[in-house]
């Protein structure tokens, strides 16, 4: 039966373990300090005393139509940014890349997994994206339109984030891996108008059908009123008359300018959709003005982008962090950027060692997932490529173990490149702890300090602060990249981040502050996976099992993993008359990869004829957890039943 590697395990409760023994150091190199942006600990000091103007002098660095009048207006939880001020990112992330220098440098370098390459200067890519935002106009969509993008990891995606900005609409972007389903589900929660996807896309030699899911997806969309679709490969598909478009016609017909739409700093940029604690994906809304200063001053400070590095940002557009760090941060800093489409073991494990050797990447930002799987590929695969180009690493996605953490900075880094691990997550659109890697010794497995300008606090459940040791991380000040709200919940908004603590964003994360004043991030308190460096809400799988004909009741568990960090377990009730077997299991692991997608895969699929329950009927997964874990049970005195957990061992021993 489909299992995890359960002995192995060494996922995130032995991170917790191996922190607490931590005590290497690790100064800056002085030859990275010399040049590097921020090197020294006043920036600190003064971004601390006046955070608002810390902020402005940032936001000042970018393109407005407007100048602001105020800086912050905060009724929490509602802020508002440069309030008063006018703009439009493409041209901070564009235009004036046209006058200042960096017109023919190349803006991005794009490799497809096949091996096919296309470089595009910033002026190639204004001229792309301007064509496009043309080409929305002339399927209707205006300011404040929601726009889905479904496309693979192909320079389109980045232009058509960037086309729906220029024109003021709202782009929506699902990750391509995503099923025909949860692309259904975004759709109609933001009523997008528009999708734009792509006949397919490459995948580990695979190709993934994009088009065809999202045909299926479309059966129900009412509000998508057109489609357009870019041409990856020459992979069959039905065009349906009048609503689908092709990309490269539409181009072509297209006039070479649209004159951007200028915005209020508080118009929404973009809704990108993670997962809650309930079964519904939350749509969170990014604004202009804030996100962008907020991008971009981390991309500026923390990868320390300077005019001749090559970056490159191994996330897929469809996650947070290929927004704030392929496209709005980097994009307006002027830098070169590497993306690439596919896999990295594809053909090779040395795929993306090939990449940075070729491409002379100078600051490389990835997933400790990512790391945790370059282990255990061996040392070979970096070591047959010449990585000197390299000047600075970056983490993000989980907490890195430091085991994970050394081995990248020795194996990748040849123990010369200083590593900013960085904590933040979707709802805080940009970087908020992390080293600056010119200023801040770090110490493997934590994330060190809040960006300047940011206030980080450990809290307990009273709000009281804790000054040294573990409890709840909470952002106490607020910044301008923060969440403007969630997409028609503005209830959920507020029950979710800003009812723990009056005033205070709770991040629905666990943390530690040792004597240095450094946090050190322990994972996700509430009931959210976090696997391959990715937010799955167990109730969203649980819903997808629950639709399963045989399924009666169903709890999914993170389990530790040695490689994702964690794994999907499922506990199931069958229905009444339903047989377990091997086949049935099997077959709702594809369920629930169907409905979802693959990332939400459950490793382990145990039948049980009763799940764990308090007296007032809640599934308790805590105890779920002890059992997938080997562990010692945790306290059991509030089960209704305390016999479901022999009988559920045993059947656990047995699946
Ligand atoms: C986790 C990704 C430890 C955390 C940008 C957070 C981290 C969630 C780190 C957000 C890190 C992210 N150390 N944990 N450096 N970075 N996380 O929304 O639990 O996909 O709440 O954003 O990932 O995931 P999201």
């Amino acid at each position: 039966m489909p299992r995890a590697s359960r002995k192995k395990a060494s996922g995130t409760k032995a991170t917790i373990d191996t922190l607490l023994k931590e005590n290497r150091r690790y100064k800056p190199p002085s030859s990275f300090v010399k040049t590097a942006t921020a090197n020294k600990s006043a920036v600190y000091t003064t971004a601390a005393k006046n955070p608002t103007a810390f902020w402005a002098k940032m936001a000042g660095e970018l393109v407005w139509k407007k100048k602001w009048s105020k800086v912050l207006e905060w009724k929490a939880p509602d802020a508002k940014w440069f309030v008063g001020g006018k703009l439009n990112v493409t041209e901070s992330c564009l235009d004036r890349h046209l006058t200042n220098g960096n017109k023919n440098k190349a803006a991005l370098i794009w490799e497809g997994e096949p091996g096919d390459r296309k470089t595009f200067t910033y002026w190639d890519l204004y001229r792309q994206v301007n064509k496009l935002a043309n080409a929305f106009k002339s399927l209707g969509v205006t300011k404040g339109d929601r726009v889905a993008i479904y496309l693979p990891m192909i320079p389109e995606l980045v232009i058509a984030m960037l086309a729906c900005a220029r024109i003021g609409a709202i782009h929506s972007v699902v990750f391509g891996g995503f099923s025909p389903e949860s692309l259904r589900d975004r759709i109609n929660d933001s009523q997008c108008k528009l999708l734009i996807t792509a006949d397919g896309g490459y995948r580990r030699g695979q190709i993934i059908p994009l088009k065809h899911d999202a045909d299926v997806a479309l059966a129900d969309c009412p509000s998508v009123e057109h489609v357009i679709i870019v041409k990856r490969g020459d992979f069959l598909l039905r065009v349906k008359e009048g609503r689908d478009h092709w990309f490269h016609r539409l181009m072509q017909e297209a006039d070479q300018y649209c004159p951007p739409v200028y915005v209020d700093s508080e118009h929404p940029l973009f809704i990108l959709y993670t997962s809650g604690t309930t079964g519904k994906p939350k749509g969170i809304i990014h604004t202009c003005g804030g996100y962008l200063t907020g991008t971009y001053a981390t991309s500026k400070l923390v990868f320390d982008l300077k005019e001749d590095d090559v970056f490159w940002c191994t996330a897929d557009c469809g996650w947070v962090t290929g927004h704030s760090y392929i496209v709005y941060g980097p994009m307006a800093n002027g830098v070169t950027q590497v993306m690439y489409e596919g896999a990295p073991d594809w053909p090779d494990q040395d795929r993306f060692w090939q990449l940075v050797e070729k491409m002379n990447v100078t600051v490389f930002y990835t997933a400790p997932t990512a790391i945790r799987a370059f282990m255990r590929w061996g040392r070979e695969w970096p070591d047959k490529h010449d990585l000197s180009s390299l000047r600075l690493l970056g983490t993000v996605g989980e907490p890195i173990n430091p085991e994970a953490w050394v081995w990248y900075h020795d194996a990748i880094g040849g123990k010369k490149c200083p590593i900013v691990d960085t904590w933040w997550q979707t709802e805080t659109g940009h970087i908020m702890i992390t080293p600056l890697p010119g200023v801040t010794s770090t110490k493997p497995g934590s994330a060190t300090r809040p960006f300047p300008g940011i206030e980080a606090k450990i809290l307990d459940d009273e709000g009281k602060e804790i000054k040294k040791g573990g409890g709840y991380l909470a952002i106490t000040k607020p910044w301008p990249g923060m969440l403007r709200g969630i997409w028609g919940d503005r209830q959920r908004f507020i029950d979710t981040y800003w009812s723990k603590w009056p005033g205070i964003y709770f991040p629905g994360d666990g943390a530690r502050i040792d004597e240095d004043k450094y946090f050190w991030i322990l994972g996700r308190v509430d009931d959210v996976i976090n696997t391959a460096g990715h937010r799955i809400s167990t109730m969203e799988v649980e819903s997808a099992l629950v639709e399963h004909q045989s399924v009666a009741e169903a709890a999914v568990v993170g389990i530790p993993h040695e490689l994702k960090g964690e794994a999907l377990a499922a506990f199931v009730t069958l229905k009444d008359g339903v047989e377990r077997s091997d086949k049935l299991c099997h077959q709702l692991i594809d369920f629930v990869t169907r409905k979802i997608g693959a990332i939400a895969r459950p490793d382990q699929m145990v039948c049980t004829p009763d799940l764990p329950k308090t007296r007032s009927g809640k599934i308790m997964r805590r105890l779920l957890r002890d059992i997938a874990t080997g562990r010692v049970l945790g306290d059991t005195t509030t089960l209704a039943d305390p016999a479901v957990i022999d009988r559920l061992k045993r059947q656990y021993e047995e699946d």
